[in-house]
């Protein structure tokens, strides 16, 4: 691939995460130019503020039925990235599969921009777009920190197997023959690396601990084969956790394969809209990125981006947060006075209290009731 290297700046390198925006050509519905308005109000700050030095889409990125409306949509996403010059990559997500267009075609598309390095670097193995980038020191002079990213396919072939898919065994293959060739490459020590995926992986639910009775109304069902437990985030794990994470049932060794090479030191991943936590599995660290978009279902104002801020000098100790739409100051124009203020988790308690006092009212009434009928036959 014939890009500029990507390279640490002043001995940082920043990574913002735009996860499942879910843009579409329809600007008809109601509301669409509003919801495409808070879209681009949210990236438009986020990569002033933010500066970062890549961006990376995390699949569902982008729907539309012809070549023509995808090129469209593409740009409406890229446009505030693209504008600053900010190199960018991606990973598809299992709906960016999902309509007229083929990954193919749609990867080409986002290669008319100049400053987009996603590509596919082997044509043999499952899925399309997984690649890696490698990223240089602050003089330029050694590579430093490579970025996997890798295809988590779609829905599963075989549904008694598992919902979604799940990362192939050749891809998991592909992913270690390549770690260590760089290996090799680099003196024989593994290149530490990030990793960006849309699916995430089983070993999330690691993150998560059943809830007590009393926290019932703070937690969520679990997805899947965990669906038959409410779950909450751990002490140790940072963030929100507004839905249970939809991974694949069938765990295929991804997770294992990372360990057993020993470059990755983080994984981040989207898929699940309403979901920002991050935290600690084996030393290795899983984050969440909720989406940055309008279209989806979300979180009122909170949709966001996250950044991964790393230092040459300590590439193990990962910063990373989350930035709200609400954080940086912005109104929504799409949603309500009431989704702006509360969040899918207040907005829900908010419901239940309305029917329970709703069903109060309604027994004391029909007692009320019960107990004039009672009185007359007397
Ligand atoms: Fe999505
Ligand atoms: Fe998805």
């Amino acid at each position: 691939m014939n890009k500029e290297p990507l390279k640490f700046k002043n001995g940082k390198f920043k990574i913002m995460l735009i996860g499942d925006l879910h843009e579409s050509y329809d600007m008809h519905s109601e509301n669409a130019a509003e919801i495409v308005e808070d879209m681009h109000a949210l990236l438009s700050k986020a990569v002033e503020q933010l500066n970062p030095d890549l961006v990376v889409y995390l699949g569902d990125n982008a729907f539309a039925e012809n070549k023509m409306q995808m090129r469209s949509v593409i740009s409406r996403i890229v446009y505030p990235v693209s504008v600053k010059d900010i190199p960018f990559a991606l990973v598809f997500g299992n709906h960016d599969r999902e309509h007229g267009v083929s990954l193919q075609e749609q990867m080409r598309l986002y290669n008319e921009y100049d400053n987009c390095y996603l590509f596919n670097a082997d044509d043999s193995i499952t899925g399309y777009g997984n690649y890696n980038l490698l990223v240089k020191d602050s003089k330029a002079e050694k590579d430093i920190l490579n970025l996997w990213f890798i295809d988590s396919n779609n829905k599963a072939e075989n549904q008694e197997l598992s919902y979604y898919d799940w990362v192939h065994e050749d891809q998991i293959e592909w992913y270690k023959k390549t770690a260590l060739e760089l290996k090799e490459k680099n003196g024989g020590k593994v290149i530490p690396a990030l990793l960006f995926q849309h699916t995430p992986v089983p070993e999330e639910y690691e993150l998560l601990r059943e809830a007590k009775t009393y926290e019932k109304l703070d937690s969520v069902p679990g997805h899947g084969k965990w669906s038959n437990k409410n779950y909450v985030l751990k002490d140790c794990v940072e963030g929100y956790l507004g839905e249970g994470p939809c991974v694949p049932c069938l765990n295929s060794g991804q997770f294992a394969a990372w360990k057993e090479i020993g470059d990755v030191m983080g994984a981040f991943f989207g898929h699940d809209h309403m979901n920002d936590f991050a935290g600690y599995v084996d030393g290795i660290m899983l984050a969440q990125s909720k989406t940055a978009g309008f279209r989806p279902y979300t979180d009122g104002c909170r949709s966001g981006v996250r950044l991964i801020t790393l230092d040459e000098n300590n590439l193990e100790n990962i910063q990373t947060r989350m930035y709200h739409f609400k954080q940086f100051g912005l109104k929504s124009k799409s949603l309500s006075p009431y989704m702006q203020n509360v969040t899918d988790r207040q907005d829900m308690k908010l419901k239940v209290a309305g029917t329970v006092l709703g069903t109060v009212a309604a027994v004391t009434t029909a007692a009320v009731a019960v107990n004039k009928i009672s009185k007359n036959k007397k």
